[in-house]
């Protein structure tokens, strides 16, 4: 597994993370014994790295994640969590005293003095350009609740405005084969200002692992059916904000990409992004022990080449970018 340093933060981490909004169980069930089963494979694998926020199971991720992580005290891990989606999404609730209560219920539940980084969970575009959030998050890390900042943004604009903080330490942003808008600016500008960039939703919602068709339905309780329109939060999130009907028959081209490159589509997807320059680790979610081995061996995918990447811009150019580069 590759190390990188994220950023601003000076940490080394792998380069294929975890992504444990899934271990909250807020869509589908997750018992705690098969979050910990994913949590050991994954740090058995290499996977140093390990993405959660305040709202997952309102806290249960973050709790496991800390009970857990006590118990591998010299295992190199870092854990970044998010807050500011406890409220509702209003500029006026990014102030110190709620960035106060909110870092401190997460380093209750991470069981920790410092945080090792928050991120502001895809705030409202207004606040990146208020200049009090920035000094409120720098008098907490001088304070020492928080050893660093960086926001998780919608946008490849609100990505820009982030980067241009002398503190953001990482940006995280949606990324991969069905969204390439960040390859043209935001990888160049973290790159050339040392800010870290972490790759979410690296899968598609699991659309580029090629297992769905048209006909796989996902139960009531899971963003993949409630939030296919945008309906309960930014549409980006779900299935990457393609129509999930083309981004199942994208996947299959996809997939034959892979094939010929001797990968699993999943593996082909995550190696893809993890070898663009200016990533620093991509956060995969796993459901269980399975997708985690086999998403951290993507870590070690050698090269895929220049050729590979000119198919995958050429599938997103003919299907995604005249929805999705607009809008994101
Ligand atoms: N606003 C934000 O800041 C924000 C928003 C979204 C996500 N995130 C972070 O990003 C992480 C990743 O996003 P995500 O989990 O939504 O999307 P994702 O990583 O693109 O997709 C995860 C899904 O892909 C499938 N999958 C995973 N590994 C697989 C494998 N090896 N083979 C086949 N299928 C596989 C699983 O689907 P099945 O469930 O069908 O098995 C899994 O639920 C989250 O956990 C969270 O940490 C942050």
């Amino acid at each position: 597994m590759q190390q990188r340093t994220l950023g601003r933060t000076g940490r080394d981490v792998s380069v294929i993370g975890l992504g444990t909004w899934q271990l909250g169980a807020d869509w589908g069930e997750v018992s705690e014994a098969d979050a910990r089963a994913v949590l050991d494979a994954s740090l058995a694998s290499g996977v140093t790295f390990f993405d959660t926020a305040d709202v997952y199971g309102d806290g249960r991720s973050e709790s496991i994640i800390g009970a857990w992580r006590r118990e591998h005290p010299d295992a190199g891990i870092t854990v970044a969590t998010k807050m500011g989606r406890r409220v509702e999404q209003l500029p006026e609730h990014y102030t110190l005293a709620n960035f106060r209560a909110w870092t401190d219920r997460s380093r209750r539940n991470l069981g920790v003095d410092t945080l090792d980084l928050v991120q502001l969970h895809c705030p409202p575009t207004a606040v990146y350009a208020d200049d009090a959030v920035f000094d409120a998050l720098d008098l907490l890390v001088a304070e020492g609740a928080i050893a660093n900042y960086g926001v998780s943004v919608e946008t490849t604009a609100e990505a820009l405005a982030a980067i241009a903080r002398p503190r953001v330490a990482s940006v995280q942003i949606i990324l991969n084969a069905f969204r390439l808008k960040p390859l043209d600016a935001v990888l160049p500008a973290a790159q050339d200002a040392g800010v870290g960039i972490i790759a979410r939703v690296p899968l598609a919602s699991g659309l580029l692992s090629g297992r769905y068709t048209r006909e796989t339905s996902f139960a009531a309780n899971d963003h993949r059916s409630y939030n296919r329109h945008g309906e309960a939060f930014d549409q980006g999130e779900t299935f990457s904000g393609v129509d999930f009907e083309a981004g199942v028959e994208a996947a299959r081209e996809f997939a034959a990409l892979a094939a010929d490159a001797g990968l699993a589509p999943a593996t082909a997807a995550l190696a893809w992004v993890a070898q663009l320059p200016g990533v620093s680790t991509v956060i995969p979610g796993a459901r269980n022990v399975a997708q985690a081995t086999s998403n951290a061996a993507a870590g070690s995918v050698p090269p895929l080449g220049d050729a590979f990447t000119a198919s995958v811009r050429a599938l997103y150019d003919r299907r995604f970018r005249a929805a999705i580069h607009p809008r994101w």
